[in-house]
């Protein structure tokens, strides 16, 4: 048995950092550490970094800054702290790091978190960078997370079933920093996902940079697609919820709307980037499809879902981008009526192909179109939480609230609910009724009385409580 250490694991960008940041702290966990929420009594510190946009891995460095104090700190008080920068900073940049901040002491990539333990124990003669794509099974070496690990982190969970892009968005780190696509077998997700359910996990997210290109290998011996895999997970015992996440409208298929048809489990909320409403900024882009296109996925998944609501990313100020250019996504955006976005100033990223074009736009400009665009969603994303005032939804719930007697939970299309309700609900979903709208959250009633729990709080009393962590979207890839 080995003496007890503590890692502190910071995760910075998409969901699959945060997924790859549990998966990490497992494998540690079998090598005798603890994680600790402070940085300070650290004995590792792990930087996951994203490198999507410039201001991302900007943080990083200054970041490694502050950490340069405390680790100079615990070797006056004779402790040592080992510092490791995870993640696609650490593939893009490499041994750059080192020169920059020459205090890390490890340098690991998004394929070799399964070799953590050994670079860590490599890393005490010297620093080290691993920034290799091994051939060998990362996932399948990847300790799995023990039962009190899964439910410490509550009942939703992200399972990474596909990584890596094809695509070659021509403004994406993502194709050089993740690599090829590569999708997880069926068995070994299903494993997951069992062990999961069986600790209490009531909704899995499937991550991929391009998760609905998955093909993984099938029990069967031959390639399973996303919708194969999604029927076979809600058959899970337990698993109440499904959802996927993040898609590329091209490789939405048949059998993908068939199954936003055919499995209740599958939420009915589609988190579907389109980056632009232009044509000629969609192909500037290498999108490898058109607005029409994109409008077409829209119909086919709403005849096939009628209450299925959409997110997307957008991006502002690609090269070239006009002011009609702009107003097609203003437009798009009207058309579609998303629930929620996400939105970005384009940010030149070295390497990649859009980063060689002319006509960049100027910083004023993106700015400009930016708030316009986010105003333009926000007016959307309001009106949508409106609407759902004098609905029901069957509510997941997944914590205690801040005020006495209330609890939490996610309504699907991942709007927070704050209820009167006892605590045994955790883990249960139960049908809500939506009688008021706070600022980032829905507040409701019980639709059948469970125990002794009565609503004896005014709507205004449980305002004062509005909780503000309503986590509409994540962050990925596509
Ligand atoms: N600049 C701005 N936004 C970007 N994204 C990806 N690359 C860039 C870039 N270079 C956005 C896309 C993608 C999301 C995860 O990040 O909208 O969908
Ligand atoms: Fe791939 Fe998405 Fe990046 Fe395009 S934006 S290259 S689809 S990860």
């Amino acid at each position: 048995m080995t003496n007890t250490r503590k890692v502190h694991i910071k995760s910075y960008g998409c969901q699959m950092n945060v997924y790859d940041s549990h998966r990490m702290a497992d494998t540690l966990a079998s090598e005798g550490y603890v994680e600790t929420k402070t940085v300070e009594d650290a004995d590792l510190v792990i930087l996951n970094t994203c490198h999507i946009r410039e201001k991302a891995a900007d943080k990083v460095y200054s970041e490694l800054g502050r950490i340069r104090m405390l680790k100079q700190a615990a070797a006056q008080e004779g402790r040592a702290m080992t510092i490791a920068v995870a993640g696609c900073v650490a593939q893009a940049e490499g041994a750059e790091i080192i020169r920059r901040a020459p205090m890390v002491d490890v340098v690991v990539g998004p394929q070799n978190y399964h070799r953590l333990p050994d670079l860590l124990a490599r890393a005490a003669k010297g620093s080290v960078v691993d920034t290799e794509f091994p051939v060998e099974d990362k996932f399948g070496a990847l300790e799995a997370p023990t039962r009190d690990a899964i439910r410490a982190r509550g009942v939703a969970a992200f399972v990474t079933i596909q990584e890596g892009c094809d695509k070659f968005c021509t403004f994406c780190v993502v194709p050089y920093t993740r690599g090829a696509e590569f999708s997880r077998p069926v068995a070994q997700i299903v494993a997951d996902a069992t062990r999961l359910a069986e600790a209490g996990v009531r909704e899995i997210c499937m991550l991929g940079q391009n998760v609905n290109a998955y093909h993984g290998e099938g029990p069967d011996g031959r390639p399973w697609n996303l919708a194969q895999l999604l029927a076979r997970i809600a058959a899970i015992p337990g698993i109440a919820r499904l959802r996927y996440t993040t898609s590329h409208p091209r490789d939405v298929d048949e059998s993908l709307i068939a199954a936003h048809r055919d499995l209740p489990a599958l939420m009915p909320q589609l988190h579907l980037p389109v980056q632009s409403g232009s044509d000629r900024i969609l192909a500037a882009m290498n999108r490898k499809h058109t607005r029409a296109d994109y409008l077409g996925v829209i119909a086919r998944l709403r005849a096939a879902r009628p209450d299925i609501a959409f997110t997307s990313d957008f991006i502002v100020g690609f090269p070239g981008e006009t002011e009609q250019d702009f107003c097609d996504t203003l437009a798009l955006i009207e058309e579609v009526g998303m629930s929620a976005s996400f939105s970005f100033k384009y940010s030149e990223r070295p390497g990649t192909p859009a980063a060689e074009l002319g006509d960049q736009v100027p910083e004023d400009v993106k700015s400009e179109r930016l708030q316009r665009l986010q105003a333009l969603i926000m007016r959307h994303q309001d009106a949508f939480n409106a609407e759902s005032v004098g609905r029901s939804f069957d509510v997941l719930f997944d914590r205690v609230g801040r005020f006495p007697g209330q609890i939490v939970g996610k309504t699907p299309y991942l709007q927070a609910v704050n209820v009167m309700g006892p605590p045994s609900l955790i883990g249960e979903v139960a049908n809500v009724g939506i009688d008021g709208l706070g600022t980032n959250t829905l507040f409701g009633t019980l639709s059948a009385p469970v125990g002794d729990a009565s609503s004896e709080v005014s709507f205004e009393q449980r305002k004062m409580q509005n909780s503000t962590s309503n986590s509409i979207l994540v962050d990925a890839g596509a």
